[in-house]
Parts: C-alpha cells; sequence; structure tokens
C-alpha cells in the first residue's frame, strides 16, 4: 500500500485505533476522513491537523451508509482507501437465554457495517490508482472467548470475508486484515487503564512498521497477535482457547 498521498476514509476514527491510525496516516502526508456517530469526538481527534475532515455516520444502519457514501464521494473525490474499523464489542452469557439486542448490534455494526460500506464504494475503488480496503478483525477472530462469542463470531466472519475480497479484488484493490491483540483503549469500559492490553501507542508503532513493508504484508499482525492468528497453524488451537479464556477470566476478576 502507498503510505503518502493517498485519501483516506477511516471509520470509528475519533477514537482508540481509528484515531491513532488517522493521526499516523495524516503525519506521513495523506489525507483523512474520520468517521463515526458523535461529531465531536470526530473534531477533537482532528485537532488543527490541516489535512483531516469530519462525517458522521451510523455505521449499523443501512440509510445512514448509504447517504454517507454519497456525501462522502461528492466531498473526497479522491478517496482511494478505506478502512472499515468502527467495531463494538457486548459481553454475553450463553448458558441461559438471554435478549439478543446486542448481538444484533454486533453483527450489524462489526459485520454488516463493514459489507455494506464496501459495497457502496467498491466500485468507485476498483477504478482508482493505489486503492486499499484495511478492515480490522480481531485475534479473537482466530481463537474465540466464552465471555464475547458474538463478538468473537463477527470477526471470524470479517476475516474470512476478507480473504474472498483479497481474492475477488486482485489486480484492482489491495486487500488488508488488521489484526489487533487487546489493546487499551475503551473498546470496552475500562480496558484503556487495565495493564494487561497493549498500550495503544506501542501498538500502532508496531502497525505502521509492518504497513511500510514492501509490499505491505496481506494481513498486519503485531507480535501480540500471533499467540491467536497463529494457534491453528501451529496445532495449538485447544491449548490456545483454554489458556487465552482463563486469562481473560483473570483479567476481568481482578478488573
Ligand atoms: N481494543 C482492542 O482490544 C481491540 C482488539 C481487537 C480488535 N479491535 C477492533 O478495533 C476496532 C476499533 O476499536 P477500538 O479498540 O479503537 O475501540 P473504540 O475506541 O471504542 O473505537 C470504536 C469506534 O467505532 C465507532 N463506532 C462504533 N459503532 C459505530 C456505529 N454504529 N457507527 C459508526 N461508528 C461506530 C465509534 O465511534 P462512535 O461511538 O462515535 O460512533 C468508535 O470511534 C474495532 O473494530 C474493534 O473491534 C479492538
Amino acid at each position: 500500500m502507498k503510505m503518502e498521498g493517498n485519501t483516506i476514509l477511516i471509520t470509528g476514527g475519533g477514537s482508540g485505533i481509528g484515531r491513532a491510525l488517522a493521526h499516523r496516516f495524516h503525519d506521513l502526508g495523506n489525507t483523512v476522513i474520520v468517521a463515526g456517530r458523535r461529531m465531536q469526538a470526530l473534531e477533537e481527534a482532528i485537532g488543527e491537523r490541516p489535512r483531516m475532515h469530519a462525517m458522521t455516520v451510523d455505521i449499523e444502519n443501512p440509510d445512514s451508509i448509504a447517504d454517507f457514501a454519497a456525501r462522502l464521494l461528492e466531498a473526497h473525490p479522491q478517496l482511494n482507501v478505506l478502512v472499515n474499523n468502527a467495531g463494538i464489542m457486548r459481553f454475553e452469557t450463553l448458558d441461559r437465554s438471554r435478549a439478543l439486542a446486542d448481538a444484533e448490534a454486533m453483527v450489524d455494526t462489526n459485520l454488516l457495517g463493514c459489507i455494506r460500506l464496501t459495497n457502496a464504494l467498491v466500485e468507485h475503488l476498483s477504478v482508482c490508482d493505489d486503492a486499499a480496503i484495511v478492515n480490522v478483525s480481531s485475534g479473537l477472530a482466530f481463537v474465540p472467548i466464552t465471555a464475547a462469542p458474538t463478538y468473537c463470531a463477527t470477526k471470524a466472519a470479517v476475516h474470512s470475508y476478507t480473504v474472498a475480497m483479497r481474492a475477488a479484488l486482485e489486480g484492482q484493490v489491495e486487500v488488508i486484515e488488521l489484526v489487533p491483540p487487546l489493546v487499551q483503549t475503551e473498546l470496552t469500559p475500562g480496558q484503556s487503564t487495565r495493564t494487561g492490553p497493549q498500550p495503544l501507542g506501542d501498538f500502532i508503532d508496531e502497525v505502521m512498521t509492518l504497513f511500510q513493508g514492501q509490499p505491505t504484508p496481506a494481513e498486519i499482525i503485531v507480535e501480540r497477535a500471533r499467540f491467536q492468528r497463529n494457534a491453528e497453524a501451529e496445532h495449538r488451537f485447544a491449548e490456545a482457547v483454554s489458556t487465552l479464556n482463563k486469562r481473560d477470566r483473570e483479567a476481568r476478576k481482578t478488573a
């Protein structure tokens, strides 16, 4: 992927990983549009940066995505990179019947949001020079935790969809998967101040180094995410499920 001179849309760019990516790509000489539901968070993310822009979208809502895509291409016809980063994570219990609103919101936001927005922009991107799509999945796509089963399933689906997209768009759009491990953001309440997750700055440093590889790897996997990403290939999947779930239970007991 080209590292400068792009026009990049980052969904969920008002906080956490999206905001950190937006700042790094801006500072490398790219125009960056950050999108999310909260205009105030987006404006704070921009600060005084001259080549950043904010646009609102609710990625859970198909009508909002269609309206957003039209406004986006009108305002930024040079758009050549899409980063599908917006996401939510809710904890759930599987051992009793429950209302499924959280599960539905995660499928709509994490999976259908990525599918719908990509669908709205693919015809534009596929005729652009230097086009790229970056889908943000998770280490939990590869080894699930029992406390967040729907979240893990949406991320496994994003991984699968990304593999298919990469093959379908070969030669037209570079398709990259970014696989974060547990990182200090407010994806779940209190996560940004817990000591276990990787500090956001360290994570983004590693991510940007990997992005600058020539060619950019198809999957951006920082050191801490390798434990999950490679578990199955290294024949230690069952052990990884057990270790990760034990670690998760202990971390949340002391949180
Ligand atoms: N942090 C981790 O440990 C971790 C690990 C693996 C993967 N990830 C993934 O990394 C991505 C970024 O998460 P993060 O950790 O940076 O958490 P975060 O700070 O909570 O960021 C999530 C972003 O998504 C946006 N968003 C959520 N629902 C949306 C909607 N309906 N429409 C538009 N935007 C929406 C939020 O903006 P608004 O609220 O303003 O809409 C927010 O800026 C997510 O896909 C997450 O699953 C994170």
